[in-house]
């Protein structure tokens, strides 16, 4: 892949819907221009989703060392204040979509405390069995097929199952999760939301039918608590204090959509990447376990699944010789920090035995790095090595079908054969 620079930095226009839609080349070269000409360039803010506040301009920061040193001053880059999206979102919606990452301490501190004690050793072993076993029940059952639709029928099924096992909902109810947390993840992409709905409304829906969902289930689990995490956190308790109602639901709805879109996108970037690069394929399957740590790490940082997450300035402060003032919004552009060649030499070149790989797929150094990384990465793992086993001759058909998104790097579809 060779990125395409635009003529001058005027014409990047990144906060559009447009730009998302460019092709990946143009995308790169416009980031590549930034990171080179211009790495906190101040950008208009638009109503990426009709219905928000639209507030005065954010700055994109597209250098990983800018990105690195930001993620490590929470006290002066905050995630609490008008949430972690470009814009800001309204008080209602935080009802559902304000949990720990849009949380600074000393309250997100007190949130994950009281998960992070819930991902108790038993639950994450009988996890790590899960996801074996899922991986294996997936492709199994495509085997048989000639042609389908990889997303759909694979990457999708085991982060959902897997996070469904993990909380304890009935498989009957997965298809209702997976279909409620692509709503909220779609940016509004039509596929998910119809054109001409109310956006809003759309994501409020879906965030109430889910938080009703998991009091349903929470309420299940208290009297009756098993194995599952959902048990872990209505009976947990930190300083003598249990999560309320409304953290649970809205915990629940950053797990569903944080451990199933992320994972999923970067299993589907990981089959594109590879079938785009066969030597890197050949050397993989070569020697599967020697190769898959640097191999995964290379997945997340090529696939760059979460595009940003936004901090908000607490006072006057300079990062990167630029003066930020109390409010200032700053975009973390990890896609493009993941292709900085400050830091990664040869940066557009998918590389599997990459090493050193400081990515920021997972988030900077900071309070919020993914709580699911060590989860995500297994996952990741165990498909690849159960995909090479499986189904060695899978087969890419058509152009992957991309997500009209600015914040998750997704593919909806992907065709492919087995043959
Ligand atoms: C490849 C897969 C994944 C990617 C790329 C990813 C990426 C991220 C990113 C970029 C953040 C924000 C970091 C920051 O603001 O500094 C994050 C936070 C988070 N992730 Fe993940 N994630 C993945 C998988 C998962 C999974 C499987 C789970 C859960 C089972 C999960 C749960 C979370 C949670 C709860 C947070 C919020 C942590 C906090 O605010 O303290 N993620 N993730």
């Amino acid at each position: 892949m060779k990125p395409v620079e635009p003529a001058s930095l005027e014409g990047i226009e990144i906060s559009t819907p447009e730009f998302w839609e460019k092709s990946l080349p143009e995308r790169e070269g416009a980031f590549l221009k930034l990171r080179r000409e211009d790495p906190i360039r101040k950008f208009k803010e638009i109503d990426f989703i009709p219905g928000l506040p639209v507030g005065d301009g954010f700055y994109a920061i597209t250098r990983h060392a800018d990105i690195l040193e930001i993620s490590r001053q929470p006290e002066f880059f905050c995630s609490g204040r008008g949430a972690t999206s470009i814009n800001d979102m309204p008080t209602e919606m935080l009802e559902f979509y304000g949990s720990m990452i849009n949380m600074d301490d000393p309250r997100h501190a007190r949130l994950r405390g009281l998960v992070s004690k819930s991902f108790t050793p038993r639950v994450m072993q009988t996890l790590m069995d899960d996801v074996q076993r899922t991986a294996v029940d997936v492709l199994e059952r495509i085997r048989p097929l000639g042609s389908f639709d990889f997303v759909t029928e694979v990457a999708m099924r085991l982060p959902l199952k897997i996070i469904c096992q993990m909380m304890g909902i009935a498989e009957s109810q997965y298809d209702f999760v997976l279909a409620k947390s692509n709503i909220i993840l779609s940016s509004g992409d039509p596929e998910y939301i119809p054109e001409g709905s109310d956006l809003i409304q759309a994501f409020m829906a879906a965030g109430a039918e889910l938080a009703g969902m998991m009091a349903d289930v929470g309420a299940h689990k208290r009297s009756h608590p098993g194995d599952d995490l959902t048990s872990a956190l209505v009976t947990a308790e930190l300083d003598g204090e249990c999560l309320t109602d409304q953290e649970l639901a809205s915990f629940f709805i950053l797990l569903l959509a944080a451990g199933n879109e992320t994972t999923r996108n970067a299993i589907s970037h990981g089959v594109v990447a590879l079938a785009a690069n066969p030597d890197q394929r050949a050397l993989w399957m070569h020697d599967f376990e020697t190769i898959a740590p640097t191999a995964v790490e290379e997945i997340v940082r090529w696939a760059t699944p979460v595009v940003f997450m936004r901090r908000t300035a607490t006072r006057d402060v300079t990062v990167g010789g630029h003066q930020f003032h109390e409010g200032d919004k700053c975009i973390l552009f990890y896609n493009s920090a993941n292709r900085d060649d400050r830091v990664f030499p040869d940066p557009y070149r998918f590389d599997v035995r990459r090493d050193p790989n400081f990515h920021v797929g997972f988030g900077g150094p900071g309070p919020h790095f993914c709580l699911g990384a060590h989860l995500a990465r297994r996952e990741i793992t165990v498909m690849f090595r159960e995909l090479f086993q499986r189904v060695p001759n899978i087969r890419i058909t058509s152009e992957p079908d991309r997500l009209r998104s600015g914040f998750i790097n997704g593919i909806k579809h992907l065709e492919v054969a087995l043959n």
